[in-house]
């Protein structure tokens, strides 16, 4: 079916990738240097903040923008080396890409969809793999709709099982859940993981929620301004956040009012205590009800702008308002050193 892509090694290797454009007001450097690998059967996920450059990065590698400096390996293969037909022939066999927007072809059903690509790759069972893999997604009562009588998230869903259906060694998604209800982006996270694992697949998924990448990936690259920040597990990268921004992007506070330094600290790492008793203090700017806890803003006394987000659990004897001056602590061992 797909050539073998495998002889050892990563299965891509991006090493010191720059990618510079043109624009109104002069070049723009959109990756300045980027190097990871991946390993066969591996999900990475690429998550950052919006225009950091996690698109452009899954351009790159999908040969679909060369890079300004730098080489991708794809299964050995060096893309810089190859032309647009070897560039062509690689993606067809071997990789899969789900964009952004879903590019589906509107005048086809949501089953022609997935099956038509299969068709034109001679997969004789084209039309059986096809509802299988819309079933796989949860559309199996869609097979007969046209793109514009699917809601955002289902034409999404088909582009998903277009991907999956072809069966590629190295599948790409971008912000593949992204038009999702959180309770489906949640199924469909431990069926994707699932089905990853099943497939021995290898795939790399850019989104900008580190919830959804926690859920599904086997390591993070953190990505910020063109370049990368963090790489590690889901566990280092929330234990350990490499830097102030990672921390931040996670939603720690980073603050120097509790420590010498600067430390990064959850919003359950700081708690409530009696103003009379506390070094630091502050007041409270906002109040969010967060189901198992409620969330505090508080603006700190005496240090400059500093902002942090306490828990207060619901139980808590009185949760204080918007306006009330409160006393912050930080939980012993709780805070993290950043550099
Ligand atoms: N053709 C282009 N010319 C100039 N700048 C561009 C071009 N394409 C993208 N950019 C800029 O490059 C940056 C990175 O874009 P990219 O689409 O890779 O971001 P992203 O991380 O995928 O963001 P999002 O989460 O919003 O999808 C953005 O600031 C964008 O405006
Ligand atoms: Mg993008």
């Amino acid at each position: 079916m797909t050539t073998p892509l495998h002889s050892g090694g990563p299965l891509v290797v991006l090493h010191e990738i720059h990618v510079t454009l043109g624009s109104a007001a002069g070049p723009v450097n959109i990756l300045r240097g980027i190097s990871f690998e991946v390993g066969a059967g591996e999900t990475v996920s690429i998550v950052g903040p919006s225009g950091s450059g996690k698109s452009t990065l899954l351009m790159v590698l999908g040969g679909l923008e060369r890079p300004s400096a730098g080489r991708v390996e794809i299964g050995g293969d060096d893309l810089g080396r190859l032309g647009e037909d070897g560039l062509a022939r690689l993606r067809r066999a071997r990789i899969g890409i789900v964009f952004q927007s879903f590019h589906l072809i509107p005048t086809m059903t949501a089953l022609e969809n997935v099956a038509i690509p299969l068709e034109l790759g001679a997969r004789r069972d084209a039309f059986e793999a096809a509802a299988e893999g819309l079933a796989a997604v949860g559309l199996a009562h869609r097979l007969t709709h046209y793109p514009g009588q699917l809601s955002g998230g289902e034409q999404q869903r088909v582009a998903l099982a277009r991907a999956l259906a072809a069966a590629p060694r190295l599948l790409m998604l971008d912000e593949p859940l992204g038009a999702l209800d959180r309770a489906l982006r949640e199924r469909l996270v431990t069926e994707l993981r699932a089905l990853f694992v099943r497939l021995g697949l290898t795939s790399l998924f850019v989104t900008h929620d580190h919830d959804e990448a926690f859920a599904l990936a086997d390591r993070l690259v953190v990505m910020h301004e063109g370049r990368i920040e963090q790489v590690g597990t889901p566990v280092d990268v929330w234990q350990r956040p490499a830097n102030a921004f990672v921390a931040r992007f996670l939603g720690w506070n980073v603050t120097h009012a509790f420590a010498d330094g600067v430390v990064a600290v959850r919003a359950d790492g700081l708690e409530l205590v009696e103003v009379a008793d506390a070094r630091v203090t502050g007041t409270v700017t906002a109040r969010t009800f967060r189901r198992e806890h409620f969330l505090l803003d508080v603006d700190l006394e005496g240090v400059e702008r500093e902002h942090v987000q306490a828990e207060v659990p619901l139980d808590h004897v009185r949760v204080p308002d918007v306006g009330a001056v409160v006393g912050v602590r930080l939980v012993p061992g709780a805070a993290v050193p950043l550099p």
